[in-house]
């Protein structure tokens, strides 16, 4: 199934960009211990790959829509719907760190991020009762993200070497402030809710910790699968200078 999605993606690319270069041209290659061009190179693709590149079926980051996501917690299930997430296009880039001997790459960045949708929630956030149903909004002010990605390569049926990220862990860190916009959080109790979004906006810190996390790791998730394509489409080699590092 992949080989063949990822034949698909080159044979895309083929077609757009001719027959000699199959990356885009925001890539500029380093050399896997090079840490300034890492950068560089990261900050010059996060406009370009934010924006999308259909031909590899890597959709839009920034706004970045996720349909749904339910969050079963101990006492609470949350699930939000139809959300469009914003800020990452200017995400800034903190450090870039490969070390290839050992097959890992971190990268950390900072952001402002918003998300705005629907959600319902039943049952507990801290030790408030909740039901509710309605518009939320929330904006999380300096993120900061660490993901640790271990990666791998493989060879595609033409002999093309791939990276892949083999598994990842992320820090998640709400270093700024968030502030939740949460309408309707006690069905049909307008003033009940205001109440209870205030208490919650008090208590950002420890609200982030319980449901924010998991969001943001979602969040993460689906942006790590959206360079995980990047990876499979795009060979080794145009990505780094050198030859194969393991
Ligand atoms: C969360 O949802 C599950 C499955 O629908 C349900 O069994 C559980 O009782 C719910 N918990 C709360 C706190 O509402
Ligand atoms: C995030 O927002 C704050 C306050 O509005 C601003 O000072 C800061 O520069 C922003 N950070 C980024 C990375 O855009
Ligand atoms: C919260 O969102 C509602 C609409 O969803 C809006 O009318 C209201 O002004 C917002 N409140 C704040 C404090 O941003």
């Amino acid at each position: 199934m992949q080989w063949h999605f990822s034949f698909l993606c080159i044979a895309g690319f083929f077609i757009k960009y001719g027959l000699t270069r199959l990356t885009p041209d925001f890539i500029h290659p380093c050399k896997v211990d090079d840490r300034a061009c890492l950068i560089q190179s990261t900050i010059d693709a996060i406009p370009y790959f934010t924006k999308g590149i259909p031909e590899l079926g890597i959709p839009t980051l920034d706004p970045f829509y996720v349909e749904i996501v339910a969050i079963p917690l101990a006492g609470l299930n949350i699930s939000f719907f139809k959300s469009n997430i914003f800020g990452f296009r200017k995400a800034v880039i903190d450090n870039v760190e490969s070390n290839f001997a050992k097959r890992k790459l971190v990268i950390e960045l900072h952001s402002n991020v918003t998300s705005k949708g629907g959600y319902e929630a039943t049952g507990r956030i801290l030790t408030f009762p909740i039901n509710g149903e309605g518009d939320a909004k929330i904006t999380i002010t300096n993120l900061k993200l660490k993901v640790m990605m271990n990666l791998d390569t493989m060879s595609d049926d033409k002999g093309v070497n791939h990276l892949f990220i083999k598994n990842y862990k992320n820090n998640i860190d709400f270093g700024g402030k968030v502030h939740y916009n949460l309408t309707n959080l006690f069905k049909n109790n307008p003033e009940l809710s205001r109440a209870m979004l205030q208490l919650l906006n008090e208590n950002w810190k420890l609200v982030a910790e319980e449901f924010g996390k998991p969001i943001v790791a979602y969040a993460t998730e689906l942006i790590l699968r959206a360079i995980d394509k990047f990876f499979l489409a795009v060979p080794y080699e145009e990505l780094f200078e050198g030859p194969l590092p393991f």
